[in-house]
């Protein structure tokens, strides 16, 4: 029998853009029985108001896995640590194949402290999804296109040339990734300093449009 593992990573990245419910309800309808789609909710701590987690799905889809890592929005990347959310039934099921001690016992107590003190990183959380809403409208204030962001980045263009664009930034000492689609940049939401670093340094480029 041939199982199909389908994977969605929502908000995608490096778009940030998270995929509509209807997109992930189609598609565990398509897999049916015959295998699992896995949400990757990487980001989705930092999905905008209004977006939905693929959750609420959970009850009408026995065969959809959501996948969270505590990388993100915890801060916790050094930790190696994430958790899902599925059916009873799947969890059992990993549950028998699993390799044995394949999370030390420290690591689950640094995971469970962090859900313990956990508002604390949603306020950082909070507060870095304003300053992305707000870069997302300056940008395009500024006439450049901007994928929907649901993710603690934004991917902005295009650019004729965007390594050059990416070495001013660099030269006046703001590092973005020079990732995506052709001729487009992605800048993490950084403090509202870096921020502004990130504004000020771009307007000086405007001639590398
Ligand atoms: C979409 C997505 N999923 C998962 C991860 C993995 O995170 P980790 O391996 O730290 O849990 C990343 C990291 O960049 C990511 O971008």
């Amino acid at each position: 029998m041939i199982i199909s593992v389908v994977l969605l990573p929502s908000p995608n990245n490096p778009t940030g853009t998270a995929l509509p419910p209807e997109a992930v309800t189609v598609l565990c309808e398509a897999v049916g029985e015959s295998g699992v789609v896995v949400v990757d909710e990487a980001y989705g701590e930092f999905r905008r108001a209004g977006t939905p987690s693929a959750l609420e799905l959970l009850p009408q889809h026995r065969n959809l896995v959501v996948t969270r890592t505590m990388s993100k929005a915890f801060a916790l990347a050094g930790a190696r640590v994430g958790y899902l959310a599925a059916d009873p039934a799947v969890i059992q099921a990993l549950l028998l194949v699993r390799l044995p001690y394949h999370l030390s016992a420290v690591t689950q107590a640094v995971a469970r402290a962090a859900l313990a003190c956990r508002d604390e990183p949603m306020a950082t959380v909070a507060a870095l999804r304003a300053e992305r809403d707000g870069i997302v409208a300056w940008l395009r204030g500024r006439g450049w296109r901007v994928a929907d962001s649901d993710a603690n980045f934004v991917l902005f263009g295009p650019f004729a040339d965007r390594h050059a664009v990416w070495q001013g930034l660099l030269d006046r000492g703001v590092l973005i990734r020079e990732t995506g689609p052709d001729g487009w940049l992605r800048v993490s939401i950084g403090t509202p300093d870096e921020m502004a670093a990130f504004r000020s340094a771009l307007v000086e480029l405007k001639e590398l449009r």
